[in-house]
């Protein structure tokens, strides 16, 4: 059994005040709630890393980088080295997030070494995919995901160390516009990607990587989607921003 996973995007929001303040409420009132059988991770921006470094162990709650650089370091202005992720206490890093490919360019071969780099200093890779709207409507949604597998996996040699990868489908028309994908299409896009794994790298690796889906997901539609088969949990915008509303959501799982 794949354990659940309940996972939190929080792109640019929260500052450090907001987030101490987040993680008081989950410890004061989430906390206390009957535990749930999945893992929460928050991906809170680069400078609330240290935030969650200090308190997320009391809260359960696992935490990663939304982005990460993939040299150790080096003179790269502005980037985010992922061993400083690795000692803050990170366990995550996620990659290829359809912002970053969209608003900063980031193609599947930066993504591929991102992807490595990610392995290489002890952060699970939680890798994005999903196709925009017009891909979706010409027919392209598979092939889409196809290139942005390839692509992001091409540099990894030792497929075993695939057991901790995780792919997160997000139809880009899905993203933060209340419009989510229905649980057919979710249903049938996550069937597509475990075969795609199992093909590639046989089954008993394929059942062990989880596929979360992320798109306007709320309290009042998860109960629906995470029915469907081969989904193994959310990747949470605008709503794990709550933190009763990101506990309603895991509840589903
Ligand atoms: P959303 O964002 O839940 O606000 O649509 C999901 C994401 O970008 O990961």
């Amino acid at each position: 059994m794949r354990i659940k996973i309940c996972a939190g995007n929080w792109k640019m929001y929260k500052t450090h005040e907001e987030a101490r303040a987040f993680l008081h409420e989950w410890n004061e009132k989430i906390l206390p709630l009957p535990p749930l059988r999945c893992r929460f991770v928050i991906f809170p921006p680069a400078y609330d890393l240290s935030v969650f470094s200090s308190v997320a162990a009391d809260a359960s709650i696992e935490f990663g980088a939304q982005n990460i650089h993939f040299a150790k370091e080096g003179a790269f202005t502005g980037e985010l080295s992922p061993v400083a992720v690795k000692s803050l206490g990170a366990k995550w890093a996620l990659i290829g997030h359809s912002e970053r490919r969209t608003l900063f360019g980031e193609t599947d071969s930066l993504i591929a070494k991102k992807v490595l780099a990610a392995f290489e200093n002890n952060l699970s890779p939680m890798l994005c995919v999903g196709e925009t709207l017009a891909e979706r409507e010409a027919d392209q949604t598979q092939a889409v995901i196809v290139r942005q597998l390839v692509g992001g996996l091409a540099r990894i040699q030792d497929k075993n160390i695939l057991s901790k990868l995780v792919i997160a489908y997000e139809p880009v028309w899905a993203i933060g516009t209340g419009r989510v994908a229905t649980p057919a299409q979710v249903a049938e896009t996550h069937l597509f990607i475990r075969q795609y794994l199992a093909d590639k790298f046989g089954s008993s690796l394929s059942h062990s990587m989880a596929i979360l889906y992320g798109g306007s997901v709320k309290p009042d539609n998860a109960r629906e989607l995470s029915a469907q088969e081969n989904v193994d949990g959310f990747l949470v915008g605008g709503a794990s921003l709550n933190p009763s509303d990101f506990r309603k959501i895991a509840e589903t799982l």
